[in-house]
């Protein structure tokens, strides 16, 4: 028997589904995409096959793996005592160093997931403004928390009309009065979502969205609609909440907020914060962050919160997204790479659509107009997804079948030459039919 056909047996005896995470079974190829290691752009199998990694943890590793840095900054930390649930002068560090760089983190907290923290997020907006509900996009996703796990990628013929979507639970054993307090709205729909302000703001505390909504691919905010949500908040006193899990540090040094010169009252930021390492913040303004306990009445607080460990990777990460630079070349190296898949695109005759935003990017297969709402995102022809995954994996370059994909600080021309020739040949594969 291969090793990862015994893997995957022995991981099924003792793991439901044979995974750690329901997003790691891999629909692709019928079994987990088993790793033994990562090194630079690349992650390597069972076998130590070696693959360029277009996945990269789902937008953590934006340094790729085993970055000598991020590595020292893990080695302290162990040198220190693997010490955690005690302050540090590294912990107020790190805040001090996100108020520089982030426009709207006059202070923060810390904690590990993006989960965990859009939850305690949307507990401080509620405690602030006294109001329960929240409005959010269809096809936004906040991570899994019973309070925002709801429309990140609901089955269309389910979700009403479009310009009025019904909020949909995304999981079996969600109270329906959680789903009751979220209000849905299209992105980039700026009469919808006034339509909606209108309705419901004065028992809403906050607007969350993802600035760039990564989660469906990658769909652009247009000229002016951040704006328009900023203002909106402002007219009827509702906080404003940047979900920057995926987009914090992915191409702008003031992240999402930074670049398009919107600035929320909250923000969440997650993922390439620690480059790997497990750290999110909550920032924000400072009256509204002294809404927490002891200085206000929220509470925010646990064990591993704030591990040294993730704290002192993070700041290794942010030294390393400050270097002079650092995200002229990333940007640059990503634009050169899309020049030539969307060649290869148009070679292959495959209809498909690619959006991108820095080094991260959506594909859209069999979607043949710009896409700019989750519902024309929903079009998406998933056979050909899968056969393209499938072509790129058995050819050395490991795409997930999430929405997202990228590329990372160390991947270089060659990494991605070798990637465009894998992609060459995938979509060749979804060409001939291999979806059907
Ligand atoms: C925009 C966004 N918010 C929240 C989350 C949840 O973060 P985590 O996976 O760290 O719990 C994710 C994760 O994929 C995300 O993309």
């Amino acid at each position: 028997m291969h090793p990862t056909d015994a893997l995957y047996d022995f991981a099924q005896r003792y793991l439901p589904g044979g995974v750690c995470a329901s997003a790691r079974a891999n629909a692709a190829l019928g079994h987990p995409f088993y790793v033994s290691r990562g090194d630079g752009p690349f992650v390597y199998d069972l076998d130590g096959r070696e693959y360029v990694d277009m996945c990269l943890s789902h937008g953590a590793s934006l340094l790729g793996h085993n970055h000598p840095r991020l590595k020292a900054a893990v080695q302290q930390a162990l040198e220190l005592g693997i010490i955690c649930s005690y302050e540090t002068e590294h912990h107020s560090r790190l805040a001090a160093r996100l108020a520089e760089m982030v426009p709207c983190a006059e202070m923060s907290r810390f904690a590990g997931s993006g989960t965990e923290t859009v939850m305690h997020a949307v507990r401080l907006a509620r405690a602030v403004t006294g109001r329960m509900k929240l409005i959010k996009f269809e096809g936004h996703f906040h991570g899994y928390a019973d309070s925002v796990y709801h429309s990140s990628a609901p089955r269309v013929d389910q979700a009403g009309p479009a310009e009025a979507p019904i909020t949909i639970a995304e999981s079996a054993g969600m109270p329906a009065h959680e789903r009751e307090l979220v209000i849905v709205v299209p992105f980039n729909d700026p009469v919808a979502l006034e339509q909606a302000f209108a309705r419901h703001a004065a028992e809403s505390a906050a607007l969350i969205l993802e600035p760039v909504n990564y989660d469906s691919g990658c769909i652009l905010p247009e000229p002016g609609f951040l704006q328009t949500c900023r203002a909106l908040c402002d007219r009827y006193g509702m906080l404003l909440v940047f979900d920057e899990v995926l987009t914090a540090f992915r191409f702008h040094p003031g992240c999402a907020q930074g670049y398009y010169g919107v600035t929320p009252d909250l923000a969440v930021l997650g993922k390439a914060l620690g480059g790997g390492v497990p750290i999110s913040a909550i920032c924000g303004r400072r009256e509204v962050m002294l809404g927490y306990r002891p200085t206000g009445d929220c509470e925010h607080s646990g064990t591993y919160l704030a591990h040294l460990t993730t704290v002192l990777g993070a700041v290794a990460a942010l030294d390393e997204y400050s270097q002079p630079g650092f995200y002229p070349r990333l940007n640059a190296l990503a634009e050169r790479f899309y020049a030539g898949f969307r060649e290869l695109i148009a070679r292959s005759g495959v209809p498909m659509q690619l959006q991108t935003m820095g080094p991260r990017f959506g594909m859209y297969f069999g979607v043949t107009e710009p896409v700019r709402n989750y519902r024309q995102a929903a079009r998406q022809d998933r056979g050909m997804l899968l056969a393209f995954v499938r072509g790129c994996i058995e050819r050395g370059v490991y795409f997930h079948v999430a929405a997202h994909h990228g590329l990372s600080a160390a991947h270089t021309e060659a990494e991605l030459d070798r990637a465009l020739a894998a992609i060459e040949g995938a979509l060749g594969d979804v060409a001939r039919g291999a979806a059907l």
